[in-house]
């Protein structure tokens, strides 16, 4: 065993059994797979893993923690898209482990796995997402009524503008492969990021959120909707097709015409 202190702070015991894990041939029929141990300071250890029918990602990472490395650190929950909790970078690209089939996202045998981008990391494929999810706060994401028990059910029409587009957004599974494949939020750590963006887009878009102009005056701050770039890595990488570009379209174009009438006023 190796004890191993990475520059955020987290102490990581490696496991490192010559026979067990850092072997960099490849058998017939087995997957070439390097993986991150450890913390910012961490590398890469290679496992051979049966190459199966139908294998995802997630089953990759599973046999090498079952058959290989017990103490290796990864999050799942569901295994069927749901959770969100899976996502880490595969071949360089963020990508949701569980829906991911080997076969449709690796080209060849080597599969090189590591946790996602633009989060801290706390062990091997595990990282920190409290900074993505506070986030959400910093944008307003928190939905607040304004009725009462009392009240009777709300009414949304659900041909209306405002409900459709909430309705392309409101599938976000939490899963931070946007907030990761997005290079604006790895030049500029506070901005707000597509998801939380996004999520923003949904409320101010939900006639029953009683604060729908406090999320245009959160979003137009200097962590905001204007720091994107609409470059659309986003939209391109969100696993269940939301496009968080559009939304932050949408944010820029009400913010602006909020301040054009505080401008008047
Ligand atoms: S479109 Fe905007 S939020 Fe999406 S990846 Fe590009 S800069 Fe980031
Ligand atoms: S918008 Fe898509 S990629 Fe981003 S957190 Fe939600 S589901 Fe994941
Ligand atoms: S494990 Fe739940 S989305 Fe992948």
């Amino acid at each position: 065993m190796i004890l191993r202190t990475g520059s955020t702070g987290c102490r990581t015991k490696i496991h490192t059994d010559p026979t067990l894990s850092d072997r960099p041939t490849t058998s017939a029929g087995a997957l070439e797979v390097h993986v991150w141990r450890g913390c910012d300071d961490g590398g890469f250890h290679v496992y051979n893993v049966p190459a199966t029918a139908n294998q995802t990602i997630l089953d990759v990472v599973t046999w090498i923690q079952r058959y290989r490395e017990p103490a290796l650190a990864y999050r799942y929950a569901c295994r069927v898209g749901v959770c969100g909790s899976c996502a880490m970078t595969v071949n360089g690209r963020p990508r949701w482990t569980c829906r991911s089939h080997v076969d449709a996202v690796v080209d060849g045998r080597r599969i090189v796995i590591e946790p996602l981008r633009h989060l801290p990391r706390i062990k091997d494929l595990v990282t920190d997402l409290t900074p993505f999810f506070d986030k959400w706060t910093d944008s307003g994401g928190s939905f607040e009524g304004e009725s009462t028990r009392d009240d009777d059910f709300a009414s949304v029409e659900p041909g209306s503008k405002q409900r459709q587009a909430a309705d392309a957004g409101i599938e976000c599974i939490n899963c931070a492969v946007c907030y990761s494949a997005c290079d604006v939020v790895g030049w500029r750590p506070d901005y707000q990021g597509p998801a939380a963006l996004n999520r923003a887009w949904t409320l101010v878009n939900d006639v029953r959120h009683a604060k729908r102009d406090e999320i245009l005056h959160k979003v137009a701050a200097s962590d905001g909707c204007l720091n994107c770039h609409t470059h659309g890595s986003c939209t391109e990488f969100c696993p269940v097709g939301i496009s968080p570009t559009a939304a932050i379209g949408g944010l820029k174009r009400l913010a602006l015409r909020r301040w054009l009438r505080g401008a008047r006023e």
